[in-house]
């Protein structure tokens, strides 16, 4: 699909941090995957009925629509089904407002299967509220943001689906809630580690993705960015493979029924082996940022995760790149630039440090009446290759969590430990 050409509009009521959470909407906007070609800002009392902005705002971005061939208008406000109404037939052009902006983002970057029924939930919850609207649906057939998900063509030709679809995810959400309660569903481990970026919006997680990751081509990336462009497998050296995971980053003034939902996409976090906790370190606010992000992790049940510092934008600080580490030695936090790429070596290097902490490899040589520790083992997706000896042992190269090994010794007390092997077989 061809990117989408946007004009941003913001309505300022008093003068205060206005600049901000436009910017922040244009982070979120290119996001999205939307060129943003222009912003607009105007002044008002207060929100118009009919447009929100007033006429004349609304006739010249109707000009410009046509001048600049605007594929859909981005208010920073939510709209009313009527003024959404009204400025698509006035403007000619599709527009959304700033739940729906997040929300396609969200539905972009939810991976886990709960984390998808919730966004799909705010979604659906959102659009019964604008399920009549006046732009033409040839239009909406082609997809794009505000688009993506459930389909509204579906939604308008039968809200009674719609109830249904909602109580069927809200029954099933809730069932998955209980069965998380209850312990019951078996934690997913990979085979390989799993790094996930975390951090508020524009602290630089994308820019080290993308500089980890060039850093380190790997053959199987054609088809993780297929499968999912915000997942990739890194080498690193001296330790193997490992994901990385992007996350979707933290929003000032999240709408409160997003929550949730935005929750929901960082649910992975959970399972991730070590967070990369991205904070812009020029920012003079990131105090109160970092403390957010902490909040919200420990909040999902992430707290526990081992976590990375990654202070970065030094360019624009002037520090030098640098490793802090914690009275075992181990790195705690990592001083860096993405931009520049000073740092990124020092921060493998504590990836590296942190992950052989949590994680071990290990050559088992099981005997023939040991097959339920094998059985074990790949339940826990430990497993990375395998081979049968005509002794009738099992030779197995495992690489698992120092939790999963310890939780593993003390239920076969400690036997496990007879069947490790120090040169490797294979
Ligand atoms: P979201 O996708 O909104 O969550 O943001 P993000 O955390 O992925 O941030 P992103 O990588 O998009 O970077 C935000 C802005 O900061 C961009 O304009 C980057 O060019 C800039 N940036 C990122 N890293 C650095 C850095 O090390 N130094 C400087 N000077 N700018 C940086």
């Amino acid at each position: 699909m061809d990117l989408e050409r946007a004009v941003l509009v913001q309505v300022e009521f008093s003068a205060q941090r206005q600049q901000e959470t436009l910017h922040e909407l244009v982070l979120l906007a290119r996001s999205a995957g939307v060129e943003v070609v222009d912003t607009v800002r105007c002044r008002r009392q207060r929100p118009d009925s009919r447009y929100y902005v007033g006429s004349g705002i609304a006739q010249s971005l109707a000009d410009q629509v046509i001048a600049s061939e605007l594929t859909v208008l981005i208010f920073n406000h939510d709209l009313s089904p009527a003024q959404t109404r009204n400025l698509e037939r006035c403007c000619q052009c599709r527009v959304i407002d700033r739940t729906t902006l997040i929300l396609d983002i969200f539905s972009q970057r939810a991976r886990s299967y709960e984390g998808k029924l919730q966004v799909e939930l705010a979604q659906l919850r959102h659009l019964s509220s604008r399920l009549v609207r006046g732009w033409d649906n040839a239009e909406r057939q082609k997809g794009g943001i505000g688009l993506r998900g459930p389909g509204e063509t579906k939604l308008e030709t039968d809200r009674r689906l719609l109830r249904q679809r909602v109580t069927a995810l809200r029954q099933r959400l809730d069932k998955m809630t209980k069965q998380r309660e209850q312990g019951r569903q078996a934690r997913q481990r990979a085979a390989v580690p799993v790094l996930a970026l975390v951090g508020y919006t524009n602290a630089g997680k994308s820019s080290l993705f993308n500089r980890l990751t060039q850093a380190n081509v790997h053959a199987a990336d054609q088809l993780f960015a297929t499968l999912d462009p915000t997942l990739r497998r890194l080498e690193l050296a001296h330790f193997g493979d490992v994901v990385l995971a992007d996350t979707v980053g933290f929003i000032r003034e999240l709408p409160h029924d997003l929550v949730a939902a935005f929750k929901s996409t960082l649910q992975e976090t959970q399972d991730a082996d070590l967070v990369l906790l991205v904070v812009d370190y020029a920012d003079g606010d990131y105090p109160a940022k970092l403390a957010q992000v902490q909040k919200v992790l420990a909040e999902i049940g992430a707290s526990e995760v081992p976590q990375l510092l990654v202070w970065n934008k030094i360019d624009q600080c002037a520090l030098v790149p640098r490793i802090d580490r914690d009275e075992d030695d181990l790195p705690q936090a990592v001083y860096l630039s993405a931009q520049t790429g000073e740092g990124v070596p020092l921060l493998l290097d504590a990836i590296r440090q942190r992950l052989a902490q949590h994680y071990l490899r290990l050559t088992l040589s099981l005997p023939a009446d040991a097959g339920v520790w094998r059985a074990r083992l790949h339940q826990l997706h430990a497993v990375e290759q395998e081979h049968f000896t005509e002794q009738g042992t099992t030779e197995l190269r495992i690489s698992v969590s120092a939790t999963d090994w310890g939780r593993l010794l003390q239920q076969s007390k400690g036997r496990l430990e007879n069947y490790i092997v120090s040169e490797p077989l294979f």
